[in-house]
């Protein structure tokens, strides 16, 4: 991608986020922030594309609750655009460990345990482009123009 305004991460509100009924609130915190929406969709993962996303957690002895947790119930996929889109999605989302998520960040909002926190994020730029790759296809993504983009950038 050439444009850095066009940097793109992948999210999903984790199944304890869908059915806590914070899908809402944490679409409305991109959206004000002036990241645009490119992608989203509600759908219950099977285990092997979560198995494949955390592949390079397969030895941690936490990976096979991970993935159980994640398959328990719909997530809500999305895709988000816009400048340095992967470090500020993380900042958004906040700290892995609850003590160190901040109050004001997703994770510092809503969650205290590690094993139930809400909301995934691309932890890098090419980490992204794998997991939007895996998650969706080509034509599922939207290419459009905010009409005020002049007003956020
Ligand atoms: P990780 O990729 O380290 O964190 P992040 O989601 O912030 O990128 O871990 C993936 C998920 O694994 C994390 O969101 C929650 C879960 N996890 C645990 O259940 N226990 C742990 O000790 C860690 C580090 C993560």
């Amino acid at each position: 991608m050439t444009d850095p305004k066009a940097e793109r991460t992948f999210l999903a509100v984790k199944p304890d986020g869908v059915q806590r009924g914070l899908v809402g609130d944490i679409i409305k915190r991109f959206e004000q922030r002036g990241y645009k929406l490119v992608a989203g969709k509600l759908m219950w993962a099977p285990k092997d594309l979560l198995m494949n996303h955390y592949k390079d957690l397969s030895d941690k002895p936490f990976y096979k609750g991970l993935v159980e947790y994640m398959a328990s119930g719909p997530v809500f996929a999305m895709v988000w655009e816009g400048k340095e889109v992967v470090k500020m999605g993380r900042k958004m989302l906040g700290a892995t460990n609850p003590l160190q998520s901040e109050p004001g960040t997703i994770r510092g909002d809503y969650c205290i345990d590690v094993g139930r926190n809400i909301c995934h994020g691309s932890d890098a730029v090419e980490t992204a482009q794998r997991e939007i790759a895996l998650w969706f296809k080509d034509e599922e993504l939207c290419d459009y123009e905010f009409a005020d983009k002049k007003w956020v950038y």
